[in-house]
């Protein structure tokens, strides 16, 4: 628990806002998420008025912090890798060039693109193996299969630069697009769909959740009260709104009013943060012992969950991770933690919890005042699956950041599969 914590009482919501989680955006990622949409728009290999499936050489996507996941991952020629998140293929091409006649690679995405594209660079690759899949079914898949487990497993989350720069995908709210935003363009739902069928308070709390947007309630009454005239036409309609919505008098804010909102929408159309919580909880079944799991994050509430699970705490929502810059989280009320999603433990298996972390029995014993014998007995916990291969997480370097701004808040924790 952070020292601050400790002698502050924790504060009450304020009445119609849900609590804070401590899992919330920073000012940093909603900054980076306005430069990467700027800079990728402007510096897209593809340029916007490609055809979605004229590839013109690229994809668009370059890979971040490559030389650090290869260093961690340690490929071996004859191993059995995995890529999350394919995207453009910049880590999966750097496992290939590594990995001898007898490697393979299994390379996943949600998205048929990536896959597509795969298909022109691997150009056959037999070594090569792609699945449209979400990284949240990898245990199952791999034991579907009979593949095995891994000897090195990478994702690289959230969206990739195609993806932003092509406007009929709808994530960019500074290109025409239709309210799209899903990973997998067939998948039921989309953001049109959740945009003109949530009640307006559940709109609010997505607004407020994914995305800490302040005026998440008036942002979400504007919305309904626009649809309640005709359905919003696409994305530079909705990112409107959101302007109207958050217009304030002064200077121009420094992110665009849409970027948390859509942000938001995007999280919670694809699932991101359950796809990450269920990825954590199983991975470690899919490596081999001395197997190495590496994961790239751009959002500090993803690179926390990362941090938790490679230190091998069972971890709920909520949840201290120790850190002085999470001291909100130990601010909630015991009853803010009551009833939050929580996530797999150490065992493997999505539906069971595994044992509790010594802070949930610290936490217990500070609550009731009295620390019994088996308190004592629980903090005994079984040693961590992982063992972090940094203590901190990497970053990228001053030049990767100038030559690839998107970079820039790219955080990547490596651990091995004890
Ligand atoms: C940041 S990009 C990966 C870029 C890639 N490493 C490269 O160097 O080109 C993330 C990719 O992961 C995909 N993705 C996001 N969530 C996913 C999930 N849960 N399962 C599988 N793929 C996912 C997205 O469609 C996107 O193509």
């Amino acid at each position: 628990m952070g020292k601050r914590a400790r002698n502050k009482p924790a504060p009450k919501a304020k009445p119609g806002r849900p609590e804070r989680t401590g899992l919330e955006f920073k000012p940093r990622d909603l900054e980076d998420c306005r430069i990467e949409q700027a800079e990728i728009l402007a510096n897209s290999e593809i340029g916007l008025q490609t055809g979605r499936l004229d590839w013109s050489g690229a994809f668009g996507h370059a890979p971040v912090l490559l030389t650090e996941t290869m260093e961690a991952l340690r490929v071996k020629p004859d191993g059995f890798y995995v890529d999350c998140t394919l995207g453009g293929g910049g880590h999966a091409r750097a496992i290939l060039e590594r990995l001898g006649p007898e490697g393979r690679l299994l390379a996943l995405d949600r998205d048929p693109e990536p896959l597509e594209w795969a298909g022109v660079w691997g150009n056959g690759d037999p070594r090569l193996i792609t699945a449209r899949l979400n990284f949240a079914d990898l245990a199952e898949y791999l034991k579907d299969r009979a593949l095995g487990q891994a000897d090195g497993i990478v994702a690289d989350l959230g969206l990739n630069s195609r993806q932003l720069a092509t406007a009929e995908r709808g994530f960019s709210f500074a290109l025409d697009g239709p309210l799209d935003m899903r990973f997998d363009p067939e998948e039921i739902g989309g953001a049109h769909r959740l945009i003109h069928t949530a009640p307006e308070p559940t709109l609010a709390d997505i607004f407020w959740r994914y995305g800490q947007e302040r005026s998440a309630k008036k942002l979400a009454r504007l919305v309904v009260e626009r649809r309640e005239k005709g359905p919003i036409e696409g994305t530079l309609e909705l990112a409107a709104i959101a302007e109207k919505a958050l217009w304030r008098p002064g200077p121009k804010p420094k992110i665009h009013p849409a970027t948390k909102m859509f942000m938001a929408l995007r999280l919670f159309v694809n699932g991101e943060l359950e796809a990450l919580d269920r990825f954590l909880g199983t991975v470690r079944g899919c490596l081999k012992p001395g197997g190495v799991l590496a994961v790239i994050s751009f959002q500090s509430f993803e690179d926390k969950r990362v941090k938790m699970a490679l230190r091998g705490e069972a971890y709920a929502e909520g949840a201290d991770d120790g850190d002085e810059d999470d001291d909100k989280l130990s601010q909630l009320s015991p009853s803010g933690r009551a009833g939050l999603p929580g996530r797999a433990g150490r065992t493997g298996d999505p539906q069971s919890l595994g044992p509790k972390s010594k802070k949930d029995h610290f936490h217990k014993a500070r609550e009731n005042r009295v620390l019994l014998p088996e308190d004592l007995k629980a903090i005994e916990v079984p040693p961590s699956p992982w063992r972090p291969l940094k203590r901190k997480a990497q970053k990228p370097t001053a030049k990767e950041i100038a030559d690839n701004p998107r970079a820039r808040s790219a955080r990547l924790r490596a651990a091995e599969a004890v």
